[in-house]
C-alpha cells in the first residue's frame, strides 16, 4: 500500500491544476481568516458560515447570524465585526451562528467545494491538523488563500510546517512543497521577523493592526480542526 500523497496550491488561481476530488483540502489564510475560525470555534462559537458576497453575510445576518466582514483588511460596514481572532474570541459569541465573508480565505474555502472534505488550518492548530489528516489516510492538497491571487509568504510557510509534518506519512508531490519546506526551515526560528516583511503585514500595520498578527502566528494554541459540513465549518 503506497503512501497518500500530499501537494501544495500556492494560489487559489492554481486550484484548476488539482484535483480535489476524493481528496482532504486543508484551506489556509494564516492573516487572518483561517485564525480566525480557529480560535472562535475552539472558543465555543458553534459554527461559522463562509460566504463569497457580503450579501450572502447580510441575507444571514437577517436571518439573526452574527456578522463578520472584512475586505482589504478592514471591517466592512453594518456587520458586527471585521477580521481580528480578538472578535471572534470575545464570549457573547459562545454557542452562537456566525456568517463570515472576507476578501480571501472564504472564496478559497468555496473554490475548495469539490473536495471529500474542506479542513481549517493555521499555525494555531498545526499539529491537531497533521493529526487529523494523517488519520483520515486520504491524498491531501494545501489551499493557501493568498491575496486576490497572488502568492503570499505567511500562508506558504504554514504550508510548509504541515508538509513537514507529514514527511514519512505523505509523499510530496510536487516542487511547490520543497520550496515552502525549505522556506519554512529557514524561516521557522523567527516567523515573526520573516512574516514582518510580507505584504499583508505591512498592509495590516497601515491599519494598526499588530497584535492580531503575533496572535495568528503561534503555534499549536489551540487541538481543534474546524472542517466544513453542508455550508457551515464546525468542530466535531
Ligand atoms: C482574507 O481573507 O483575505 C484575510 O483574512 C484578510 C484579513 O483578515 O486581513
Amino acid at each position: 500500500m503506497s503512501n497518500p500523497l500530499v501537494e501544495i496550491c500556492l494560489s487559489p488561481e492554481l486550484l484548476h491544476l488539482h484535483e480535489l476530488s476524493g481528496r482532504t483540502v486543508v484551506v489556509a489564510d494564516i492573516l487572518r481568516a483561517t485564525s480566525c475560525m480557529v480560535a472562535g470555534l475552539a472558543t465555543g462559537i458553534a459554527s461559522i458560515t463562509p460566504v463569497a458576497s457580503l450579501e450572502e453575510g447580510r441575507a444571514l445576518m437577517a436571518q439573526g447570524y452574527i456578522g463578520a466582514g472584512e475586505r482589504d483588511g478592514k471591517q466592512v460596514e453594518g456587520f458586527h465585526m471585521g477580521n481580528s481572532p480578538f472578535s471572534y474570541m470575545e464570549p457573547y459569541l459562545k454557542g452562537k451562528k456566525v456568517v463570515t465573508t472576507t476578501t480571501n480565505g472564504t472564496q478559497a474555502i468555496q473554490k475548495s467545494r469539490a473536495a471529500a472534505q474542506i479542513v481549517i488550518g493555521a499555525f494555531l492548530n498545526l499539529s491537531a491538523v497533521a493529526a487529523h489528516v494523517k488519520a483520515a489516510g486520504r491524498d491531501v492538497v494545501i489551499v493557501c488563500a493568498g491575496w486576490k491571487g497572488k502568492v503570499n509568504l505567511e500562508d506558504t510557510l504554514f504550508a510548509g510546517a504541515l508538509a513537514r509534518k507529514l514527511e514519512g506519512f505523505f509523499t510530496w508531490e510536487d516542487d511547490a512543497i520543497l520550496a515552502a519546506s525549505e522556506l519554512y526551515a529557514n524561516m521557522q526560528m523567527d516567523l515573526h521577523a520573516h512574516i514582518s516583511r510580507s505584504s499583508h503585514y505591512q498592509r495590516l500595520a497601515k491599519l494598526g493592526i499588530k497584535e492580531d498578527i503575533r496572535f495568528c502566528l503561534e503555534i499549536d494554541r489551540f487541538d481543534a480542526v474546524p472542517v466544513l459540513e453542508g455550508n457551515e465549518i464546525v468542530v466535531k
